[in-house]
């Protein structure tokens, strides 16, 4: 899976360095091309010639060649990658990727890449749980990037937790993993919806719902990730999906995410509804602001127009759609009964008496119930794997 591969390696300076030249050797034992680059302070933890040895190429360090005064051209190798992955990561490092701070070839390598980025963290365990890390580590993975990430176990500092560099063996099997899936959706569009939808009551004030539209991205970014052109409708959100194969359409209202499936539903193989989309808006809205009197106020309410029952109504053979069940109760039968009311090949449960998981947060827990009846609940995961597995049970679906 690895054959022919182009891979850019980064290394920081953490101890976690010294299993890279056995990354190398596994890279290139599986037939991988293997560009190695350095922050200097790397050079303090592995030798650069242990690593040009293992690659068969020189390591790059500075935007400089020394001996001849030449660039070294990030630019390039941002074209040449397959892959690029940045392993071990430092606080450091992970805070300069966040904002761009260029001071060094690796940094400038991140921020010409092209092909999908590989980030593995490793540093000691308060470090890592610190909310600025973490805070880093979410941006990062809001750019489209894959976290690998750290495992719990003895550190160099003598304490235990979260931390510890990903074995090699492991990045291997995550890396043949990603490229086993890569170009399952080459070829395929894939209409995703996400966030909530804004209904206005006057010009200041909305009925709106909590979602983050966190779940929709994550799999708007695994779709592309997988070869897919996707479309992502989006209702008002604070997250970017900056991935060449998507294009984002925001939307405020039901009515607006209604016309703009509508108008992509018809061309997509695939449409995966993780909007919270209101089921109702307000029948009058003010053109005022609404003054307060001191009585009580009643705001009569209209239905909005259910989407996916209707893409469910003009779904055509070849097409594959999937929806969201939000229960409270009765979780299975429910999400089972709108499977089949809204003619759904998919429905992705998430239960409310489930911590962990549904709005907002950067973990999900889903049950994925197929047409066929198939059952199969899911540990509480981080949204971009959840998005793997409802992609991996839509591909089973065919
Ligand atoms: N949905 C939709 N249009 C709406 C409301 C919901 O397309 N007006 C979609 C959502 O994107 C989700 C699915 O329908 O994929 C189920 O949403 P959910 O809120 O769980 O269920 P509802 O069908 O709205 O039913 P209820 O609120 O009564 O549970």
């Amino acid at each position: 899976m690895l054959k022919g591969k182009k891979v850019v390696i980064g290394i920081t300076g953490s101890i976690a360095a010294y299993k890279i030249p056995f990354l190398i050797r596994l890279l290139i034992k599986e037939g991988a091309e293997v560009q190695v680059i350095m922050t200097p302070a790397a050079t303090d933890f592995v030798t650069p010639l242990t690593l040009s040895t293992l690659s068969c190429k020189p390591v790059i360090i500075d935007p400089y060649k020394q001996s001849s005064g030449e660039w070294n051209n990030h630019v390039e190798l941002g074209l040449w990658a397959d892959i690029m992955l940045f392993a071990p990561v430092t606080a450091n490092t992970l805070g300069k990727m966040v904002n761009g701070i260029a001071d060094n070839f690796l940094v400038t390598a991140y921020l010409s890449a092209r092909c999908p980025v590989f980030i593995a963290p490793a540093m000691d365990m308060d470090m890592y749980e610190h909310p600025s890390t973490q805070n880093n580590i979410a941006s990062l993975r809001s750019f489209g990037n894959m976290i690998i990430e750290p495992q719990v176990g003895e550190l160099a500092s003598g304490l235990s937790g979260p931390g510890r560099m990903e074995d090699p063996a492991s990045i291997i099997h995550v890396l043949t993993t990603f490229f086993s899936k890569q170009n399952r959706l080459s070829g395929k569009k894939v209409l995703v919806t996400a966030g909530p939808t804004h209904e206005a009551l006057d010009p200041v004030r909305f009925i709106g719902n909590q979602s983050s539209g966190k779940m929709g991205f994550a799999i708007a970014r695994e779709a592309a990730s997988r070869g897919a052109s996707v479309v992502l409708i989006s209702g008002p959100v604070s997250l970017s999906a900056e991935m060449t194969a998507i294009e984002r359409i925001n939307v405020t209202t039901a009515q607006e995410m209604y016309e703009a499936c509508l108008k992509h539903f018809p061309s997509a193989d695939i449409t995966i509804m993780a909007a919270a989309i209101a089921d109702y808006r307000p029948a009058r809205p003010s053109g005022t602001k609404i003054k307060k009197n001191g009585d009580s106020l009643t705001v009569e309410l209209h239905p909005t127009k259910d989407i996916l029952a209707e893409m469910g109504a003009l779904k055509r053979k070849n097409q594959v759609l999937a929806g969201f069940a939000l229960e409270t109760e009765n979780e299975l039968s429910n999400a089972r009964q709108k499977l089949i009311k809204k003619n759904l090949d998919l429905i992705i449960l998430n239960s409310m008496n489930d911590p962990g998981a549904g709005f907002n947060g950067d973990t999900n827990k889903i049950t994925l119930i197929n047409k066929a009846g198939n059952v199969v609940a899911g540990a509480l995961k981080d949204k971009s794997e959840v998005a793997s597995d409802i992609l991996n049970a839509i591909d089973e679906l065919s």
